[in-house]
């Protein structure tokens, strides 16, 4: 027997609280009786996911005035939390890959040895969860006995962090009994740093950002985060694991763990065609991942429907073809600009269930960000909770915003309307596309496919994008992100390419590749193509490509569409609007091919010679 019944275990340190393992697992139980003894919380608590348990967390969060509970007709059952100013993103310069090679975690991550990080972050967390309660969350990555889910096991002393993992990963206490006396799980450890000592030091938000770590141990399978509430720092699941984690282990076992989108595909014949989409963070892929298709393409048959619009688990199915799963159960979507305009179907899932971060609360007790639908509300409180009106200004008179630029909503997946039926198929999904893109306001025409798999991953290789305000960082300025991974990828960025092309010789029929640019304006600034629902008509031809019924030309960059080869019902764009959106400029691609280099001649001795002959074989074709 792997688990015994909760009262039946024998009492584990020194806590006189919830001290009952609900696992008879050596490896677990020891491992938690280690970190309790190392940050000394109050108590233990075993999460077992049920509804009262997660009641019962928010009651005890209202009453400690940690977050407000919204408006029950409005928003029902639904919160507000407000983070701590300093803590609102991820924070990459703390984030760091501390495998056992420096050389393994490659330049493009912060590096530090295992060992002497465990001494700096063991020194910090001692005693750092005094005053608090210890959660023991046990969760699992993808449908809950699948064959492609993997077993995660968070430590925390965040209630936020709690109810955030229920609904973004599958939280239950069934998983101690699929987990067994097995060790094959990711260790995730968690604390938002300093500890409570008087009431006072008891604050809605607890961080500590001089003393940040956001820290991977691949060869261990464990993750250590300290000092930070953030989501993406952690709700550990989350990029920690399914993705920095999760890309190592799938290198060491032959599949892809992939910051990507998923979609369905339903032409009007009824044939399903399954798209992964990789954009770097707050480029639209949680409204390309739930788009609704314009009226027309809908009255032709044309249906779009979503199984996850983040992360993407891809692996080699019986039959040698890649399959997908997404690992996750929730959308943490970027709230600002969501609106039942820009993505109907993301209001609709946050409009019950769902927790809320660093959004406006509105008088009525309901929720309020910029570019949410209706008029601007004449009165509001602030994501730092102050006053405001539209008219609130800074000390240097600029306006100030009601929502932070990053506030978010954590939604179950299970509230969108469109989840594709295969969505927690424990098998996956057949992908037919994969897209790469940015958000570039020069340059790139809005599609091309390229000519092969090994052009394709040169393709994701060279992503680039303007920053947004998903981490710290000068928003506007323009980073490479190769396959939207850079902050991902938790080893060697050139070894992560090779993977990658050696995936396309082991799998039967590799996927066909696409790059998209939404994101290119005129000279003047106006923005070329109309995005949202409009890029279903892309999305159609991408997806007759695949199944070899779409025309396209060949260019300098891949194969294009001409005007003719789009849908363009009940949509009125000139085709002198196509040629400019479509415009390449050799002399400009030229300069922008020749800025690859930088981050190729980071990753000199490990870039796989292919991706310089594609580089070569760009340049000659300009
Ligand atoms: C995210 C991100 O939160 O990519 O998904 O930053
Ligand atoms: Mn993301």
């Amino acid at each position: 027997m792997s688990t015994k019944a909760a009262n039946t275990v024998a009492p584990m340190c020194d806590y006189p609280i919830n001290d009952q393992a609900p696992t008879s697992n050596q490896d677990v139980t020891r491992w938690v009786e280690r970190i309790a003894r190392l940050c000394g919380p109050d108590r233990i608590h075993w999460v077992d996911g049920s509804q009262e348990e997660n009641d019962a967390l928010f009651k005890m969060m209202v009453a400690r005035g940690h977050c407000i509970k919204l408006n029950e007709e409005k928003r029902p059952n639904s919160y507000l939390f407000r983070s701590d100013p300093r803590d609102v993103a991820r924070v990459e310069s703390r984030t760091f890959i501390c495998s056992v090679s420096r050389d393994d975690a490659g330049p493009t991550n912060n590096w530090m040895a295992p060992e002497e990080m465990k001494t700096k972050i063991n020194a910090i967390a001692k005693g750092c969860m005094k005053g608090r309660t210890m959660y023991v969350i046990p969760f699992s990555m993808g449908p809950i006995g699948s064959p492609i889910s993997k077993i995660g096991v968070e430590i925390t002393d965040s209630p936020y962090v709690v109810v955030n993992m229920r609904i973004m990963t599958r939280v239950s206490g069934k998983i101690w009994e699929v987990l067994g006396d097995s060790r094959d799980y990711v260790r995730c450890v968690h604390s938002v740093g300093k500890p409570i000592h008087t009431p006072e030091d008891d604050v809605p938000w607890p961080c500590d950002p001089a003393n940040t770590y956001i820290t991977h141990f691949p060869e261990e399978k464990t993750i250590l985060s300290i000092g930070s509430g953030y989501g993406g720092n952690a709700l550990l699941g989350k990029k920690c694991f399914a993705l920095r984690i999760a890309s190592t282990i799938a290198r060491d076992e032959e599949w892809l763990a992939e910051h990507m989108l998923i979609l369905g595909v339903k032409n009007p014949a009824g044939e399903k065609t399954y798209v992964t989409a990789a954009f770097p963070s707050a480029c639209g892929k949680t409204n390309f991942a739930m788009l609704i298709p314009p009226k027309e393409l809908k009255d032709e048959g044309w249906e779009v429907s979503c199984i996850g619009d983040d992360i993407a688990w891809i692996k080699p199915g019986p039959d040698g073809k890649l399959r997908a799963i997404n690992p996750e159960a929730g959308f943490f979507g970027v709230a600002p600009g969501t609106s039942a305009g820009t993505n109907p179907m993301a209001m609709e899932s946050c409009s019950k269930d769902t927790i809320f971060t660093n959004v406006a609360l509105t008088d009525d007790g309901d929720v309020w960000w910029e570019g949410i639908d209706g008029e601007t509300p004449a009165h509001l409180i602030d994501w730092k909770g102050n006053e405001w009106t539209p008219e609130t200004k800074d000390a240097n008179g600029k306006p100030v915003l009601a929502a932070h630029p990053n506030s978010r909503f954590t939604a179950p997946a299970r509230n969108c309307p469109i989840m594709d039926p295969e969505w927690e198929n424990p098998a996956g999904v057949e992908v037919g596309a994969m897209v790469f893109g940015g958000r570039r306001m020069t340059t790139i025409p809005l599609v091309f496919q390229s000519f092969n798999w090994q052009h394709g991953v040169y393709l994701g290789a060279t992503v680039g994008s303007e920053q947004t305000a998903a981490a710290e960082g000068k928003v506007g300025s323009m980073r490479r992100d190769p396959f939207a991974m850079l902050p991902f990828c938790g080893y060697h960025m050139g070894d992560y390419f090779r993977h990658w092309l050696k995936m396309g010789k082991t799998v039967n029929e590799p996927p066909r590749i696409f790059h998209v640019n939404w994101f290119r304006k005129t000279e003047e600034g106006k923005w070329l193509w109309p995005g949202f629902g409009e890029n279903a008509r892309v999305l159609k031809w991408i997806v007759q490509r695949v199944n070899g019924g779409a025309h396209a030309s060949e260019t300098a960059l891949g194969w294009m569409p001409r005007y003719e080869d789009l849908d363009w019902s009940g949509l009125e764009f000139s085709r002198e609007d196509w040629d400019e959106l479509m415009k390449i400029d050799n002399e400009t691609l030229l300069v922008q091919t020749l800025g690859h280099e930088e981050l190729f001649l980071k990753l000199w001795d490990h870039m796989p010679k292919e991706l310089l002959w594609q580089r070569d074989l760009l340049i000659s074709r300009y």
